[in-house]
């Protein structure tokens, strides 16, 4: 087998203290996470060789217990209100146990819409938030109709549509206008979204967002409760969200009056969400916790500063969800290049993580059969899609004598994973598991080709 050399990331492993040529370390593992005395690894109780056998792979696995924990964590750290960021994954079991957990739900199209109204027999529209930067006159009218608890109104156009609707059965819906803030997320360009130029929102910096306001809370077609904003996703550094903040209570202080909407004042300011997670051995991520005391303790002093009184609610979704996961292969081919690298195909890839083919993203891996052993070989781990460009880690630590059959796994992909995936080759999204107490919860199944040929006609 061909060594590879450590990225420069992993090579720099030894700032979090972990060896990335070690065990994985249990801090990138959701919180359940054991190894066996057999060696292997167990989340929820749940073994993921046997895992494997009885649901096939790939498969995700996600630690039920972790979810509600960060659920919880969330709602504790913005006593004004979280919402779970539905786009990062989403089926009706995580619809439901965000909710359960006393969670607001964030969703971004009619589709997430439908799938957290129709998770529920009683109504939870009240606490469903709407986003999109292109809402359909189709989706206003669902969300109006469902009664959502807000309509975050990214556009104009948005605002005449709204209007239109209106004029036809007079319901007014509680709305918030995003505006950007013109703060740049240290992250990827493809998520980062508080800088002006950027599709999403009304820009502060250039006085489009002052006029929206202006007219939005002369319309008697809404009810304009407060302001949002999200900078950008994948974000490290709690400063730069903290920052996003100062720059929207300056702006929106005047319109945070005392008495709330009754008094045709504002009572609402949504930060959005970002926080970044560790995906790999070199990196370390601020906690929910942490992200949420930085933002209170901010608020507080620029609430005091401008004397306004104002919630400052949350909308996480990776920092909810992306550690619970893992992701769970079958090794088919191994092909080595002498002297370059050695290759490992697996019988996931693209359809079900895009992340580092969109983004450069980064992952590691482990063999759950052999979780407590060392991983000194390095390996290209890659997916069965016909592109080269379909690498799941570039440089993969694996314990020696990996072979075709084995199960490997890559950690912390439960966000933006399964909800980004797609069925390019036509490869069907794998099935996705809870895990809890021992037991194994079918949530999703398996996408299979008779579903995609469903939608031929002939
Ligand atoms: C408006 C909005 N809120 C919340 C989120 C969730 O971000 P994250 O998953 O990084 O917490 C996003 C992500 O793009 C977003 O666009």
């Amino acid at each position: 087998m061909t060594t590879e050399p450590h990225n420069a990331a992993a090579a720099e492993g030894g700032a979090t203290g972990d060896d990335p040529g070690g065990p994985i370390p249990l801090r990138l593992l959701p919180d359940t996470a054991r190894v066996s005395e057999q060696g292997h690894l167990h989340l929820g109780g749940c073994d993921l060789v046997d895992l494997a056998a009885e649901f096939g792979t790939p498969l995700f696995v996600y630690d039920e217990a972790h979810l509600r924990a960060r659920c919880r964590e969330a709602v504790g750290a913005f006593d004004g209100g979280a919402a779970y960021a539905a786009k990062a994954f989403l089926c009706a079991a995580m619809a439901r146990l965000a909710i359960s957990e006393g969670m607001d739900i964030d969703v971004a199209s009619g589709g997430e819409l439908q799938t957290v109204l129709r998770a529920f027999d009683g109504d939870v529209a009240q606490r469903v938030v709407l986003h999109g930067n292109n809402k359909s006159v189709a989706e206003l009218a669902m969300a109006r109709e469902a009664g959502v608890g807000r309509i975050v109104v990214d556009s104009a156009a948005e605002l005449d549509r709204l209007d239109e609707l209106h004029r036809a059965d007079g319901a007014v819906p509680r709305v918030l206008l995003r505006v950007t803030p013109g703060v740049r997320a240290e992250t990827h360009e493809y998520i980062s979204t508080g800088q002006a130029d950027s599709k999403f929102g009304f820009d502060i910096g250039q006085g489009v967002a002052i006029a929206a306001v202006e007219r939005a809370a002369a319309m008697s077609s809404i009810e304009l409760v407060g302001i949002h904003c999200h900078i950008g996703s994948q974000v490290f550094r709690v400063e730069s969200l903290a920052r996003a903040l100062d720059v929207v209570a300056e702006f929106a202080a005047p319109l945070f009056g005392e008495g709330g909407p009754a008094a045709g004042c504002f009572d609402e300011l949504s930060i959005g969400g970002g926080l970044g997670v560790a995906y790999v051995e070199s990196e370390e991520a601020p906690t929910i916790a942490e992200w949420g005391a930085t933002l209170r303790e901010r608020w507080r002093s620029l609430s005091k500063r401008y004397g306004f009184e104002a919630r400052l609610v949350a909308e996480p979704g990776r920092a909810i969800a992306a550690a619970a996961a893992v992701t769970l292969y079958t090794v088919g081919s191994i092909k080595e290049v002498p002297g370059v690298r050695t290759y490992v195909a697996v019988d996931g890839g693209y359809g079900d993580n895009p992340r580092p083919m969109l983004y450069g993203s980064d992952y590691t891996a482990f063999m759950p059969a052999r979780a407590g052993e060392p991983r000194p070989d390095r390996v290209r781990l890659v997916g069965k899609h016909c592109e080269s460009g379909d690498v799941i880690v570039r440089s993969a630590p694996v314990p020696d004598g990996i072979a075709t059959g084995d199960l490997i796994a890559t950690p912390v992909t439960g966000a933006y994973g399964y909800s980004m995936g797609a069925p390019y080759n036509r490869i069907g999204r794998p099935a996705v598991v809870f895990a809890a107490g021992g037991d194994a919860q079918l949530v999703i199944r398996r996408e299979t080709v008779d579903d995609m040929l469903a939608l031929d006609v002939l």
